[in-house]
């Protein structure tokens, strides 16, 4: 077993933690530059948890797209895959929150999330990632089924007025982010929804926009794989109304 660690204290923890074990060689580098060629054979298996939200601020998609090179043609990758949904929201800040354990960012859902990008980790990924998604609002019949208009009596919405922003008799709902739900595939059988300590919910802001019920939005999604949230692009293409 090789471990590769780029952070010099968290290699000096798992060296310390896997001295009993002399099958294991821990190595401190950067995997983007390590040499592969100095490990004698290429590998049965891999073995990365670079994960975070949608892939965007860790490196598991450049890691892995150097690490798959020195994978045996049968080897395997765990974990497998990831696949990515997103929905219409209304938060209450704008600005990208994640809804982990130490933060509860306040938002209504507007519309189903729907899955805009699924990956394979034994492909060759390109980290500069591009999708163009329809984002459906839910149509009057579905707000009333959720309960949308009683649920923004709750406390924590009317601490910031959300009800303000919604007029369901009028037609008039607004939505200012979307919310990005990541499924990690461990293999075939295995899929793990978001946690507050592993890929929780993303919410990332959009223009703020008046939107009617059962309007479908088509939105353009950017970001670099690996490159940070900063990388994040969004933009509202067309809004169509359902009449
Ligand atoms: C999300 S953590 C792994 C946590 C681990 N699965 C656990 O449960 O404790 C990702 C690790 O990958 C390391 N890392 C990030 N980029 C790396 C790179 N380019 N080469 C080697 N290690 C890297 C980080 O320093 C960090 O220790």
């Amino acid at each position: 077993i090789k471990a590769i660690e780029l952070n010099n204290s968290t290699y000096q923890l798992a060296k310390e933690n896997l001295k009993e074990f002399d099958n294991i060689q821990v190595f401190n580098d950067d995997i983007l530059s390590f040499d592969f060629s100095k490990l004698n054979e290429k590998a049965d298996l891999i073995i990365c948890e670079m994960l975070d939200t949608a892939l965007i601020d860790e490196e598991e998609v450049p890691v892995l797209n150097r690490a798959r090179k020195f994978l045996k043609e049968d080897g395997e990758i765990i974990p497998r895959g990831m696949i990515n949904s997103a929905e219409a929201i209304f938060m209450n800040n704008h600005f990208i929150q994640y809804e982990d354990d130490e933060y509860s960012p306040i938002y209504v859902s507007l519309g189903e999330s729907v899955v805009y990008s699924e990956f394979d980790f034994m492909d060759e990924i390109d980290c500069k990632f591009s999708a163009e998604m329809e984002l459906k609002i839910y149509g009057r019949e579905e707000l009333d089924e959720i309960g949308f208009e009683e649920n923004l009596n709750e406390e924590r919405y009317e601490k910031f007025n959300f009800k303000e922003n919604f007029n369901i008799e009028e037609d008039k709902l607004k939505i200012n982010g979307i919310k990005i739900t990541s499924f990690t595939k461990m293999n075939d059988n295995i899929i793990c929804g978001p946690t507050p300590m592993l890929n929780p919910a993303m919410l990332i802001p959009i223009e703020e926009t008046e939107v009617k019920c059962g309007d479908a939005i088509r939105l353009r999604l950017e970001y670099v794989m690996g490159g940070g949230v900063e990388s994040i692009r969004t933009e509202i293409l067309e809004i169509n109304h359902m009449d």
